[in-house]
C-alpha cells in the first residue's frame, strides 16, 4: 500500500507525508522511535527466528542481495554484511533498515549533482579529477560527468531506498533483525572458508526460454542461446542454494520439473578438480563446457585446462532436496590452481 502510494507520488517525500497524513495510513510505514526499537530488539533477541530472517533477506522483492554481499556472495553497491552482527549494535542495525539516511556508513556517502541541463544525479563517488566526476548509481551502473557540465554538488541520501521494509509486518522485521544480528557473531551465520560455490547464476523463467528449451533439447541450457536469461543468486550464509527459490521449467507433461543453475571456474594452472554435489545423482544433470557429462563419482578427479570452465546443472526440483551445496576441491593428481567467486 505504502509502496503503491510512493509510486503514485513519484518519490516526492513531502507529498508522500501529506498523503499519508490525510489518509492516516502512516501506521503501515515503519517509523523509528526509541521505544519501538527497544521492543523490536528485545523480541529479536528473545524469540526472533534467524532462519526465517535469512529467507526474508533473500526475497527478490526486497533486493537486499542485489546491493549487499555477505562474504563473497551478493552485490557490491552497499557494504558487505559479513561481520555486521559482530561489529554493530542492534540499534544501529535496526535503524539502518528503518531509516537508511540516519547514519550513512563511512565510504558510502553519496553526492547529489545538479547538472547544467537541469538533471539531478545521485551516486557514490567512484573517482574525481579536475575534469571529471565518476559516480556509481543505485542500479550499479556508472556515470561520468564532465566538471564543466556540473552546476552544484551536495551531499545526497543513502543509495539504500527508504521504506524498503514497509512491506514487512512486525514479526518479519523481528526475524530479519535477528538474522542480521547473528551475522559474523554465531557460527551458524559466519561465512566459513570452505571452497563452496557462493555465486550462482539461475536461468530465469521466460516464455522465450520455455519455447527455446521445448523446441530444442535440455542441452541448450548449456549454451549461450540469447533466449536464455541468467540472473545472479548468491548462496545462503551456510553456502547452500535453496531450491524453492529457483524458477522451474515444466517442459513436457511427463518430465519432472527442472531448474537450471550454473557457475564458472577460472583455472590458473591446469590440473584436476573434484566437484562435490550434495544431491542424489539421479536428481542432477551436468554439462561441463557445454557438453553433457556423467555426474562425477565421489572423489573422481576431473582434468581441467587453463582458462574459464562453465558448469551447468539441471536440477529435478522435487528430488534434489531442499537445498544444494557444491564444493570444489583440487584433485590429488597434479592439483589445479583455481579461482571462482
Ligand atoms: C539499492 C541498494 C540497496 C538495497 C536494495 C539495500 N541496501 Fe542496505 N545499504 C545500501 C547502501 C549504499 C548502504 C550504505 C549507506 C547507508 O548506511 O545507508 C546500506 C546500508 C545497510 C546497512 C548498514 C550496514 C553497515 O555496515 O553500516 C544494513 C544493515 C543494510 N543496508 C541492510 C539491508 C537490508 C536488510 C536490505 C533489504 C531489506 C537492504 N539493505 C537493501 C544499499 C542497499
Amino acid at each position: 500500500m505504502i509502496g503503491a502510494v510512493r509510486n503514485a507520488v513519484g518519490g516526492d517525500e513531502a507529498l508522500m507525508s501529506e498523503v499519508l497524513a490525510t489518509t492516516r495510513m502512516d501506521a503501515l510505514g515503519w517509523k523509528w522511535s526509541d521505544a519501538w526499537a527497544k521492543q523490536i530488539i528485545e523480541q529479536a533477541i528473545a524469540s526472533g527466528d534467524a532462519a526465517k530472517g535469512e529467507a526474508i533477506y533473500r526475497q527478490a522483492r526486497l533486493q537486499c542481495v542485489r546491493c549487499h554481499a555477505i562474504g563473497q556472495g551478493g552485490g557490491v553497491i552497499g557494504p558487505n554484511l559479513v561481520s555486521l552482527g559482530g561489529s554493530s549494535t542492534p540499534e544501529y542495525i535496526l535503524q539502518s533498515l528503518i531509516d537508511p539516511n540516519a547514519k550513512l556508513k563511512e565510504g558510502f556517502q553519496t553526492l547529489s549533482v545538479l547538472t547544467d541541463d537541469g538533471r539531478v544525479i545521485s551516486g557514490l563517488q567512484r573517482a574525481r579529477t579536475d575534469k571529471q566526476l565518476q559516480l556509481v548509481l543505485a542500479d550499479g551502473t556508472e556515470q561520468t560527468l564532465a566538471t564543466d557540465a556540473i552546476e552544484t554538488i551536495k551531499n545526497g541520501r543513502s543509495l539504500m531506498p527508504a521504506g524498503l521494509v514497509d512491506v514487512l509486518n512486525e514479526q518479519e522485521i523481528v526475524d530479519l533483525t535477528r538474522f542480521l544480528l547473528e551475522l559474523g557473531k554465531t557460527p551458524k551465520y559466519t561465512v566459513d572458508t570452505s571452497p563452496r560455490i557462493r555465486n550462482w547464476s539461475i536461468l530465469t523463467h521466460t516464455p522465450a526460454a520455455m519455447q527455446k528449451l521445448n523446441r530444442t533439447s535440455l542441452d541448450t541450457a548449456a549454451t549461450d542461446a540469447p533466449e536464455l536469461i541468467w540472473a545472479p543468486l548468491p548462496s545462503t550464509v551456510a553456502g547452500r542454494l535453496p531450491i524453492a527459490e529457483l524458477p522451474t521449467f515444466q517442459l513436457f507433461r511427463d518430465l519432472p520439473a527442472i531448474a537450471f543453475a550454473r557457475f564458472d571456474i577460472e583455472v590458473k594452472q591446469a590440473g584436476s578438480v573434484i566437484i562435490e554435489l550434495s544431491a542424489p545423482s539421479d536428481a542432477v544433470s551436468l554439462w561441463l563446457d557445454g557438453r553433457p557429462r556423467k555426474l562425477p563419482e565421489p572423489d573422481e578427479a576431473i582434468g581441467l585446462s587453463v582458462g574459464r570452465h562453465r558448469v551447468v546443472l539441471g536440477l529435478k526440483v522435487r528430488s534434489v532436496g531442499p537445498s544444494l551445496g557444491c564444493q570444489i576441491r583440487t584433485g590429488h593428481l597434479g592439483s589445479a590452481v583455481l579461482e571462482w567467486k
